[in-house]
């Protein structure tokens, strides 16, 4: 087994929704639990058919039997039908960037991570659903003073997409007390990384940036420090929770490399043997300085630790857009 995979989770669920299907974390999601045996719909509202991501983050999926992908949007499409004999939901469905939420944008966010949700929720208490595993976001927790954010810290968003995310949590969780809602797992992602990344995100434009030369624009001074977390421990958290008896709450899914932007730049350097060319521009609204997880509710309920260092989670995320470059140079 490679080092940053996950040992095999001991139960799966048997059928599974995943909506954000085609994303980047619901891709991975459906790849891991398609390999596990589990029969999976997914639903995106990207049409792999015309949307290169969607088709690359997908690839293999789409067309492989255990794997079922409607391509609609949760704001209009008919819910129902996809959660019959559904063991679980894992809602990663919605519009995820900090920065783009302050403005005009701001009504697809609303649309998108609580108006579709909310769609979700009442399908799932009609069908009498089990479980929801939402993804929620460490940007709830807003600027800290240094320490670890655990769950039960007072939220503070920054953002007008921390707020909805906050809303979007705090929605499930009012279903999950109705007698025929289901039981709701809000698990807070702190800023993931990993092959097929955003590429609005730091890291993706950061090896990018390694890779071609090209300069990065660095928003602040780049002291600024997250806790990355490597895609394949978001995945392995995220199956946990559709199995954990933990009957509902919020749990952080973070922890284990905290490291600054220059860190990650100078970790970028050394992969590919020269300095980056940085380009620093002001600070964006909405950024917190520090992002920090408290795991232990995590591990208690979840059996879970991230195992993937950032060294080792950025070599083999290097390693991906390599091989991604050499492809597209085949087929072109
Ligand atoms: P992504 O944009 O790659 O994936 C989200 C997917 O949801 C997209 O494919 C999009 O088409 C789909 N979607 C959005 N609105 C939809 C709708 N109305 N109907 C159907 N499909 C819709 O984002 P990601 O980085 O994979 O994030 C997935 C989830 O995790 C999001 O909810 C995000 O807020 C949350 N999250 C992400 C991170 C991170 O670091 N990437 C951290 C914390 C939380
Ligand atoms: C990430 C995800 O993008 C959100 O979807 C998620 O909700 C959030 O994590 C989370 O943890 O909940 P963020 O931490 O802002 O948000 O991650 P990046 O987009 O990778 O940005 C990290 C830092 O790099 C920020 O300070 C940002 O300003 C900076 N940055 C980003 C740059 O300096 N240059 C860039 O080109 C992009």
């Amino acid at each position: 087994m490679p080092q940053h995979e996950q040992p095999p989770t001991t139960a799966m669920p048997r059928r599974a929704l995943v909506t954000g299907s085609a994303g980047f974390i619901g891709s991975h999601l459906a790849h891991t639990l398609v390999k596990s045996g589990t029969t999976v719909i997914g639903v995106d509202r990207r049409d792999p058919s015309d949307d290169p991501t969607a088709a690359a983050n997908l690839g293999t999926l789409y067309g492989r039997p255990g794997y079922v992908h409607i391509n609609a949007d949760l704001l209009d499409c008919a819910i129902d039908p996809l959660l019959l004999d559904a063991d679980v939901v894992f809602h990663l469905a919605g519009i995820p960037g900090v920065r783009p939420s302050w403005g005009p944008q701001f009504g697809d966010y609303v649309a998108s991570n609580l108006l579709a949700t909310h769609r979700v929720l009442e399908a799932c208490t009609r069908i009498r659903v089990p479980r929801l595993v939402v993804a929620s976001s460490s940007s709830v927790y807003g600027p800290r003073d240094g320490g670890a954010s655990a769950e039960s810290d007072l939220p503070q968003p920054a953002s007008p997409y921390a707020v909805t995310k906050l809303a979007e949590e705090q929605l499930c969780l009012a279903y999950a007390e109705r007698a025929e809602g289901p039981s709701v797992l809000s698990l807070r992602y702190f800023t993931v990384y990993g092959p097929r990344q955003r590429a609005d995100m730091f890291i993706h434009r950061a090896l990018r940036a390694a890779l071609t030369g090209q300069p990065l624009s660095l928003y602040g001074d780049g002291l600024q420090r997250r806790d990355f977390t490597y895609v394949d421990d978001v995945v392995a958290a995220t199956v946990a929770a559709a199995t954990t008896p933990r009957a509902h709450g919020v749990i952080n899914v973070g922890g284990g490399s905290n490291a600054s932007l220059l860190e990650v730049i100078g970790i970028a350097a050394g992969l590919v043997g020269r300095d980056l060319q940085v380009r620093q521009e002001h600070m964006r609204n909405g950024d917190v300085l520090l992002t920090r997880a408290d795991s232990r509710r995590a591990r208690d309920l979840l059996g879970w630790q991230p195992r993937v260092d950032l060294h080792e989670g950025l070599r083999v995320h290097m390693q991906a857009l390599t091989a991604q470059d050499r492809h597209y140079s085949r087929v072109i």
